[in-house]
């Protein structure tokens, strides 16, 4: 069981799923819109406890899930949202004891989401020019996993270079992930600094940025199954008889571009389309041409 306590985060939550961020510190008062609780009050209950606050109103405390601490957390600059974090981890292939590097870091949420996929034994080097940003992130970060002795931040532009060791000693990534407005301006040296086989990741808002981030990929000669997707999140609201998708979503947050490094050379796959495919499923297995007579070629 697990028990609120002095120093976390943890989050109340209102009757409507609003919720409400609070570090927990003997002797505070927690207000909202009036009413009030005492911090006291919170410390030591278990996660997932029905409080009373002043008014009467009932709130629900609990410790945030990643994906509710990174909505609420302080932001610098704009967070990734858990749709997306869910999915780079993933989609990158980030497993326990990858070595990772990352730009920028922004406000961390997706730098916490890598720390806990490389896990221990994984490292994450992180490349960030702002520093108000990166103190925000180490705040973030922090605050949410402690001290991280797997992590290192670089103020550093990534756009000019990547520290990836020496010829006689390399130090190669396993996985490049980029949150960047031009991750193209990277990518030369990133796919020098990754390993062969490994798995570069960025992430853009508009189309116009990947199709530089394509190209500038296919110029490398050293990446293949380069693959471009969005994805779509939408919630349903399920009471009695009402039963349908919510009103509002996050038509838009950005486009997710994946690419392996694999040897030097002109390597390309034909993307398969899903017209092409269901082509294929109506042709008989005997092929039978237009006209209907038996295809007797193969
Ligand atoms: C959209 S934010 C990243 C948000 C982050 N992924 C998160 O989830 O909180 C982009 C970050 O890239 C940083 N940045 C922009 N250009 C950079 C560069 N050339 N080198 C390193 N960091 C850069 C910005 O300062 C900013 O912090």
């Amino acid at each position: 069981m697990k028990r609120l306590q002095a120093g976390d985060r943890v989050h109340l939550v209102d009757p409507k799923n609003r919720q409400y961020a609070l570090t927990l510190k003997p002797g505070e008062m927690f207000q909202h819109s009036g009413a009030r609780i005492s911090h006291d009050e919170l410390i030591g209950q278990l996660d997932g406890t029905l409080v009373t606050l002043s008014n009467g109103k009932i709130m629900l405390a609990i410790y945030p899930t990643l994906a509710e601490y990174t909505l609420k957390m302080p932001r610098g600059a704009q967070v990734l949202y858990p749709k997306d974090l869910a999915l780079i981890p993933m989609w990158a292939d980030v497993y326990p004891g990858a070595r990772v590097l990352e730009a920028g870091i922004g406000s961390g949420a997706l730098t916490i989401a890598l720390l806990r996929a490389v896990g221990q034994q994984g490292q994450i080097v992180s490349y960030e020019t702002r520093q108000d940003f990166a103190r925000t992130a180490m705040k973030n970060i922090e605050r949410y996993l402690g001290v991280v002795p797997n992590f290192s931040l670089q103020f550093q532009d990534v756009y000019e270079g990547i520290d990836a060791g020496t010829a006689e000693q390399p130090q190669w990534f396993d996985r490049v992930i980029f949150d960047l407005p031009e991750p193209w301006r990277a990518i030369p040296h990133a796919i020098q600094a990754l390993r062969r086989g490994g798995i570069y990741l960025s992430f853009v808002p508009t189309i116009p940025q990947v199709v530089q981030t394509v190209n500038a990929l296919e110029q490398t000669r050293e990446v293949g199954l380069i693959e471009t997707f969005e994805t779509l999140l939408r919630t349903w609201n399920i009471k009695g008889r009402s039963v349908r998708p919510d009103h509002r979503m996050v038509a838009h947050s950005g486009f997710v571009t994946v690419a392996r490094k694999i040897e030097r050379g002109v390597w390309r796959s034909t993307t398969i389309q899903q017209d092409d495919l269901s082509a294929c499923d109506m042709e008989p297995v005997s092929k039978v041409d237009h006209q209907g007579k038996e295809n007797d070629s193969t």
